[in-house]
């Protein structure tokens, strides 16, 4: 029998798979609604990420929190989780082999899921998720389809605190997630 998502996470939380285990605090395994229409998928936690166990709790969070609310979504709308489900070392990106090992839990969190939409929240996830040579400048707000799914990039929220004048056109992406989930109400 296929196995549920809480197994799954008990599993997770015990990964010693790459290095990342001796420094984290946590696993951030990804929380919210199991049988949400869609799925977001970050990079991987930062220090408030690690501390609490749980994704975009941080600063980005808020905003990302601000980003759902002003098209009507809340955090149990949506599923979140990361590609890396620890914190590496002082933030910095996850390497290819952390993110080869871990995305086998992710791969597995899609199956049970089966989520109808994904949203990769900045560069790293969209290239692992997407499309390797991805220009989330340029193509952030496209869905495309790949391995039945549709799937789109965004602006990452930490990006959007940095760089505020990309708030609009990050909004923008927001309304399509929200008029595509609508289209696919029954
Ligand atoms: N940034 C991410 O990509 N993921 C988190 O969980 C928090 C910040």
């Amino acid at each position: 029998m296929a196995k549920d998502l809480a197994a799954l996470r008990e599993e997770c939380l015990q990964c010693k798979r790459c290095g990342l285990w001796e420094t984290r605090h946590n696993v951030v395994f990804g929380v919210g609604n199991e049988h949400a229409k869609v799925m977001f998928i970050g990079e991987g936690p930062g220090e408030n990420e690690d501390l609490q166990g749980e994704p975009f709790v941080g600063r980005a969070g808020q905003l990302l929190d601000k980003m759902l609310a002003a098209v009507e979504l809340r955090r149990e709308d949506i599923y979140i989780a990361n590609i890396v489900k620890c914190r590496p070392p002082k933030n910095r990106d996850p390497l290819p082999e952390e993110q080869e090992e871990c995305i086998r839990w992710l791969d597995e969190q899609l199956e049970i899921m089966n989520p109808r939409l994904i949203v990769c929240l900045g560069r790293i996830a969209a290239a692992r998720i997407m499309n390797p040579n991805i220009k989330i400048s340029k193509e952030h707000g496209q869905w495309i389809e790949k391995d039945g799914r549709l799937m789109m990039a965004m602006l990452h929220p930490a990006a959007l605190l940095r760089n505020p004048n990309q708030k609009p056109e990050a909004f923008e992406d927001f309304l399509r997630l929200k008029e595509k989930l609508d289209a696919l109400e029954d």
